[in-house]
């Protein structure tokens, strides 16, 4: 199990608040991080990867003085590429980073990032598509989050690091991606209390130096398998992924029937029977997490009973439920809920993955679905996944990537 995707792009980002070679090693081979990759170059930065093509490290050299302007054709393919904003504002004093623009899964606004950085003394101001922030010096304050965003979070918390005096976030996100970023931040020479818990109260320092840093392992990853191995009554051992990271997850699969064990290097999850339905409300970390949602509707679509699914993120990931009606799904939506009355079987059918988490929850529906089951668009699924589709194969799927991928279930 490699490093979260969602933590590596914000480490690598890190990269940019100290001059000089800064590593980070767990990183998974996904596409998203050659974007972020060619984006640190863009800003001034040398960057190499090496490894084994799977789980690698990148070291990223970064210059005196960084350039700050951060370009639309880079930023769109990734909105976390929106992370760079903090770092770039606390290192050269501003920053142009092109605005992301729509995503399937939802509008995804960014007014607490620019209320957060605005209380620190930036000037924000969006213009022709970009975000431009000024910040001659960016000054400690108190900052209430209305929602405990991770975005927002993380490009104050970075801004923070190098500010003027002490920074409060109230109402901080808390996810093991923020504890991962805090951490590197503090190996760097940052100082930051209530690592992990929802205040986090930051003393700026003069400067931070480079450092080694191992990415936390991706817990939506090891939930994806986890709901596979459930979904197809399978029997799968993850390695590498911290089970505390998915207690919640987890409960609700032995709930439906699983076996799981927890080692002390990941954990083994079995089911012999037909899972039983179980409800699901996505909330922030340590709640059920909203990247897992489609997974589990892939599941309960075959599960025993009916479930009641509550999406609190991101209403308009409920995009994938047309997707996998077309697979024979009975799925009902309503707003930011969903009913899902599960069936014995699925039945193959050409559906269309809208982002990462759906084109996996699709590939899942497939694997329990009857006949050939043709998923386009899978190039969402390699910006979070490492050889999805080899890993499958060699826990006995049938599965072949064409021109237009097909999974026979
Ligand atoms: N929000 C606002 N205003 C803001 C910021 C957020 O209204 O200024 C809202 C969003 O619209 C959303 C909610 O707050 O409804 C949560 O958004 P958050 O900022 O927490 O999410 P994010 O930073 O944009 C990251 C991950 C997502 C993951 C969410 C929630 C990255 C690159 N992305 O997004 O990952 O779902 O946190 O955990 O870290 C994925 O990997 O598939 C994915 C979408």
């Amino acid at each position: 199990m490699g490093g979260a995707k969602n933590s590596v792009l914000k480490l690598m980002a890190a990269a940019l608040l100290a001059t000089g070679e800064t590593t980070v090693g767990n990183l998974p081979a996904i596409s998203d991080v050659l974007i972020m990759h060619e984006l640190l170059e863009r800003l001034g930065c040398e960057v190499r990867e090496s490894g084994d093509g799977i789980v690698d490290q990148v070291c990223i050299n970064t210059p005196a003085v960084p350039m700050w302007e951060a370009p639309y054709e880079l930023v769109r393919k990734i909105r976390g590429s929106i992370c760079v904003l903090g770092p770039l504002l606390a290192r050269t004093g501003r920053a142009k980073v092109a605005l992301p623009g729509g995503d399937a899964i939802g509008s995804r606004p960014l007014d607490m990032h620019f209320a957060g950085l605005e209380r620190m003394g930036a000037e924000v101001r969006v213009e022709h598509g970009y975000v431009l922030a000024d910040a001659p010096e960016l000054r400690g304050a108190t900052i209430w989050l209305d929602f405990p965003s991770v975005g927002a979070t993380e490009n104050i918390l970075t801004a923070a690091v190098l500010a003027k005096g002490t920074t409060v976030i109230d109402n901080a996100a808390r996810e093991p991606e923020i504890v991962d970023l805090c951490q590197m931040l503090l190996s760097m020479g940052a100082e930051i209390g209530g690592v992990g818990s929802s205040t986090l109260e930051i003393t700026g320092v003069e400067a931070l130096a480079p450092t080694t840093h191992h990415a936390v392992a991706d817990r939506i990853v090891a939930g994806t398998w986890a709901i596979a191995a459930v979904a197809t009554r399978g029997d799968v051992t993850v390695l590498g992924a911290d089970p505390a990271h998915l207690e919640i997850a987890l409960d609700k699969l032995v709930r439906a029937g699983a076996a799981v064990d927890a080692r002390a290097d990941g954990f083994r999850i079995a089911m012999a029977e037909r899972p039983r339905s179980f409800d699901v409300v996505t909330l922030p970390y340590p709640g059920l997490a909203s990247d897992l949602q489609p997974q589990a509707i892939a599941l309960l679509a075959v599960a025993e009973g009916t479930a009641m699914i509550t999406e609190n993120i991101f209403e308009a990931r409920f995009m994938f439920c047309d997707e996998i009606a077309r697979m024979g799904a009975d799925v009902r939506t309503d707003g930011h809920h969903a009913v899902v009355r599960g069936r014995e079987r699925l039945s193959g059918a050409p559906v269309r993955a809208t982002d990462i988490r759906a084109g996996v929850g699709l590939v899942i529906a497939g694997l329990v679905a009857d006949g050939v089951t043709e998923v386009a668009e899978v190039h969402h699924i390699d910006r979070g996944y490492v050889r999805f589709e080899e890993t499958l194969r060699a826990l006995g799927a049938d599965v072949v990537r064409t021109q237009s991928a097909t999974f026979g279930g």
